[in-house]
């Protein structure tokens, strides 16, 4: 397992100042580079969540959507995205979520998740939980019953945390379930 993940970790590259000055952008195209890495990151997750009566994997635009199908298939869930504004073409919900700078909104389709269901957030990364939180929202109005939330990587070193945004997330990033890749996740 640590085997794993060390693979998990030193594939993932490490951009300084990108897309702005001061971010450290964690970069999983390498990963997706390196067949073996990728299929660990896959393996680990379906581990964790293959025996959990689990219904439905939400992904979160754009890089929940590499991770969450190939977890979904391999414990025979629906995928519902959770995407972008004005990119689904049915009737939505949407939730307004806070980002470093600014906001963004979320949306998903309607009837996509029924009360009750059991469900899987999956995103690539969580650095102050905005996202996440804001998926755990739209999901809860439906009723969803959210069973976890995992990403790949964990970011901790944003100075936005420094600026008081970890409380405004701070159950969603404690109880989120991280990989842990600890070399590029400080
Ligand atoms: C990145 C990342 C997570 C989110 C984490 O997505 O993929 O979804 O930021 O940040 P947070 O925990 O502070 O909310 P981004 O919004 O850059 O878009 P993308 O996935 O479409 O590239
Ligand atoms: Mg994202």
């Amino acid at each position: 397992e640590d085997d794993r993940i060390s693979r998990i970790s030193s594939s993932i590259r490490v951009i300084p100042d990108f897309p702005k000055p001061g971010i450290m952008f964690h970069d999983i195209t390498t990963m997706l580079l390196n067949p073996v890495a990728f299929k660990d990151t896959i393996d680990l997750f379906i581990e964790r969540y293959k025996d959990k009566n689990i219904s439905v994997v939400a992904g979160v635009e754009a890089r929940g959507f590499i991770f969450g199908p190939p977890i979904a298939l391999a414990i025979g869930a629906k995928f519902v995205p959770m995407r972008k504004p004005s990119k689904l073409p049915g009737a939505v919900i949407s939730e307004e979520y806070s980002l470093e700078y600014g906001s963004d909104i979320m949306e998903m389709h309607v009837g996509a998740v029924e009360a009750g269901e059991r469900t899987l957030v999956i995103d690539d990364l969580i650095a102050t939980g905005g996202t996440l939180e804001a998926a755990i929202k739209l999901l809860e109005r439906v009723g969803a019953n959210i069973v976890e939330c995992a990403c790949v990587i964990e970011l901790r070193d944003l100075k936005l945390l420094e600026r008081g945004s970890e409380q405004f997330s701070k159950s969603t990033r404690e109880n989120a379930v991280k990989l842990g890749c600890s070399s590029t996740c400080v």
